[in-house]
């Protein structure tokens, strides 16, 4: 494998690890301790970062044409919205007044991520 395979290796397994605790706290944020929780929104937020990196990595190693692609760039802007819906995430969590917004805010998230997931492998403009 070359080294742009193995970027997209390491951004797809960031991907996992920024979604999975997404979906826990999606799925059941009530039963999990604050403690487990923001390790949770702790690993998603180390997950997003790698994302980024290893995603600007993979268009580097292109001279910067993927950049041009469309569907690229819809991608940024929402994982631009991602990461503002995570920043919210991480503030519900912490306010013991605003847990009621984790769940909504986890899904829209999931929601999201689902978009770029579509974008990112179809490819479609
Ligand atoms: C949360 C947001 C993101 C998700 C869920 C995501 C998901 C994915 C997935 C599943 C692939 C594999 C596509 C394939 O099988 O061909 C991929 C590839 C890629 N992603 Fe992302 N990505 C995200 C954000 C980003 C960002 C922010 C960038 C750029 C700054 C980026 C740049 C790329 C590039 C350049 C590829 C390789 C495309 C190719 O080889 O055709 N991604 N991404």
């Amino acid at each position: 494998m070359n080294p742009y395979a193995w970027l997209v290796v390491l951004h797809v397994m960031s991907v996992v690890a920024f979604a999975g605790p997404v979906l826990v706290l999606a799925l059941v944020a009530d039963g999990v301790s604050a403690p487990a929780s923001q390790r949770l929104v702790r690993i998603a937020g180390l997950g997003l970062l790698v994302i980024l990196v290893t995603g600007v990595g993979a268009i580097a190693l292109t001279g910067g044409a993927l950049g041009e692609l469309w569907w690229v760039r819809l991608s940024v802007l929402l994982f631009l919205v991602i990461g503002a819906l995570t920043g919210r995430l991480r503030r519900a969590l912490r306010s013991p007044g605003s847990r009621g917004a984790v769940r909504p805010l986890a899904w829209a998230i999931t929601v999201a991520l689902g978009a770029v997931v579509y974008l990112m492998e179809a490819k479609p403009f």
